[in-house]
């Protein structure tokens, strides 16, 4: 860096075009390690100015408001030592001729101050003097003034060299304020990253907390359910058999005897839908067609509904591989579910279809679904439909908004635990009072798996 040294008379001792321009130079080199706009400030008025001859310097800082200009460094009089001022002064834009080159951006050469009005005396009446303004993002944050105690002592030469030196300040100053407007940003960025980080954690603990609820609801539930109907059952098949124990042999047999089994068979579906729910259950997975086992199906259970039951069987449907025993337990529970939905009576329509599916297509899917060929079947009725909160609920094992012991809450849940296992899914789709539709996606057989069963004998 530049020393201080002492200050010299332009006229006595000019300095020589060479040596102004080392001066700069060396500035210009020097500039990029000053820290702070007030080591600029100082450094400015100390080594630059009083390097190139000027006998007195004073730097005056604009407010943020662009009123007033405050004296923060200086050379000559008003700095005894260091980085001390003599009574700062504080001049108001438009005042004096300091005053108004911060309001017209221009320098100013006055050559015989005692004939300006403008000129405002600080230490010592000076007789000419030269100012020029600090510029940054076209605003004037503040000016470098010169003054000497003779007149007519500034001329070209020391406005062109205070220009060079308030250019190379205002390009500083104007660093220097975006290294602090980034600095600002980048803590503006880490605090919204750590509120956002925030805000995550505590999300995953309300998740959390939720999921935990829903958890105990439902295991609550099963096993409420559970032990409600299967005590049921076992009351019936306790019953029977003491009444079989006191008849033995007599006319009550007969019917005890039937309704005992038709417990005990209740009690079998229910835990082998508990089972296919929880996916325990061995699957005897056969190639078919499925559009044979939905019309045999609908065949033998249309005393199940009321409604007729309209079919939409697909030609040239893909064959499936899949378990038809569960597939058909599957499928007349969406048909006894269809009827509880349609009371008084309704269209019950049920249909297959060949599917591709891809992974953007996931409409009322109750768990993912491969990419891939699928064959589609749909059970749509116009009955009551499912409002928005119970369809988060459905699948649950034992949720039911049937009375009790008109439905266990299972029939989804083993469809749901069936589908799993099959590789395929189920969803559904409803709006109250409009309807609903659901569909079991199974993986279609390929084609020359299809071959090999057409041509089987
Ligand atoms: N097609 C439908 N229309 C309206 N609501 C339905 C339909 N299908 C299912 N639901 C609702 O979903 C609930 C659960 O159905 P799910 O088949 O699992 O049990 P459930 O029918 O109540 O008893 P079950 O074990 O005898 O089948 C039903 O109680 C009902 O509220
Ligand atoms: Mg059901």
């Amino acid at each position: 860096m530049l020393s201080s040294v002492p200050t010299r008379d332009v006229a006595e001792n000019p300095l020589s075009e060479a040596a102004t321009l080392r001066i700069l130079n060396a500035f210009a080199v020097d500039v990029i390690a000053i820290p702070s706009v007030e080591d600029l400030f100082w450094y400015v008025a100390q080594n630059v100015v009083g390097q190139l001859n000027f006998v007195d310097c004073v730097i005056y800082q604009a407010d943020q408001d662009q009123t007033e200009l405050t004296q923060v460094a200086a050379l000559g009089e008003k700095n005894p030592y260091g980085r001390r001022i003599i009574n700062p002064l504080k001049i108001p834009f438009g005042q004096g001729i300091t005053g108004q080159v911060a309001q017209t951006g221009q320098a100013i050469i006055v050559d015989d101050l005692l004939k300006d009005q403008n000129y405002i005396p600080d230490t010592q009446p000076a007789r000419s003097e030269i100012c020029v303004p600090l510029v940054s993002r076209g605003r004037v944050v503040g000016v470098i003034d010169s003054e000497h105690p003779d007149k007519e002592r500034f001329g070209k030469a020391e406005l062109e060299v205070l220009t060079t030196v308030a250019a190379m300040a205002s390009a500083k100053i104007e660093l220097l304020a975006e290294v602090e407007r980034s600095k600002r940003r980048y803590q503006d960025l880490v605090k919204s990253h750590a509120q956002l980080g925030e805000e995550i954690s505590n999300r995953k603990a309300l998740e959390a907390k939720l999921f935990e609820a829903r958890k105990l609801e439902a295991i609550g539930r099963l096993t409420g359910r559970f032990a409600h109907d299967f005590n049921n059952l076992l009351t019936v098949i306790s019953g029977n058999l003491e009444l079989l124990e006191a008849d033995l042999g007599g006319p009550l047999s007969t019917g005890s005897l039937q309704d005992a089994q038709g417990a005990a068979a209740r009690g079998a579906k229910l835990i082998r839908d508990m089972l296919t729910f929880s996916q325990r259950v061995r699957l005897s997975p056969e190639v078919c067609d499925l559009n044979r086992l939905v019309a045999a199906t609908c065949a033998s259970h249309a005393d199940i509904l009321s409604a007729a039951i309209d079919l939409t069987l697909a030609k040239d449907l893909c064959s499936v591989n899949i378990d038809p025993k569960v597939a058909e337990n599957a499928l007349l529970n969406l048909i006894t579910n269809a009827r509880d939905a349609m009371p008084e009576g309704g269209r019950l329509e049920i249909g297959t279809q060949n599917i591709r599916h891809c992974l953007c297509d996931n409409h009322g899917l109750a768990t993912d679904l491969a990419p891939g060929d699928y064959v589609c079947l749909s059970v749509k009725d116009d009955g009551v439909g499912i409002p928005q909160h119970s369809l988060q609920q459905i699948f649950d094992p034992f949720y039911t908004t049937k009375a009790v012991g008109s439905g266990t809450g299972l029939g989804l849940s083993m469809i749901f635990g069936f589908m799993q296992q099959t590789g395929g899914a189920v969803a559904v789709t409803s709006d109250v009072d409009q309807g609903s539709v659901f569909r079991l996606y199974f993986p279609a057989v390929p084609s020359d798996a299809n071959d090999l069963l057409t041509k089987t004998p």
